[in-house]
């Protein structure tokens, strides 16, 4: 039997940010190499913070327990902010994993980052055809 801390056991029992966002600005979905199992980000971004944040994991108790935990420490904070999140910070304020389950760890943080990294591109995207656009572009207003 595996020894899960308090604090993944509660998180895998009411996990936080479950589901899916209506309109997200970003989605990151990684692959676990290990076992095959996936973990889905999408992120809600107003004035470079992210607003909101919603995941899916199709994996088991400890994937779940660090996606929970990881939509929890993203939350409210700036999108450089949330880049700097890293799994080891994830397993540490989940109170450890036990080892042979660290590899779920692996995920959480890089799903989020290629949620972020998924909005910046779209940014620079979006920025590019204005740019392309501009000149002789009606405004749409009235
Ligand atoms: Fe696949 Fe845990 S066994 S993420």
């Amino acid at each position: 039997m595996f020894e899960y801390s308090e604090k993944v056991m509660d998180h895998f029992m009411n996990p936080r940010n479950v589901g899916e966002l209506e309109d997200p600005d970003g989605v990151g979905r990684v692959g676990n190499p290990i076992c095959g199992d996936i973990m889905e980000f999408q992120v809600k971004v107003e004035d470079e913070h992210i607003s909101d944040v919603k995941f899916r994991t199709f994996g088991c108790g400890a994937a779940i327990a660090v996606s929970s935990m990881v939509s929890e420490m993203a939350k409210g904070k700036t999108l450089d902010e949330a880049m700097k999140i890293t799994n080891k910070m994830v397993a540490k304020e989940l109170d450890g994993l036990p080892k042979n389950k660290l590899h779920c760890s692996n995920l959480g943080a890089d799903a989020l980052h290629k949620a972020i990294e998924d909005y910046r591109e779209k940014q620079k995207k979006s920025a590019r055809k204005q740019t392309a656009g501009s000149g002789g572009e009606a405004d749409g207003k009235g």
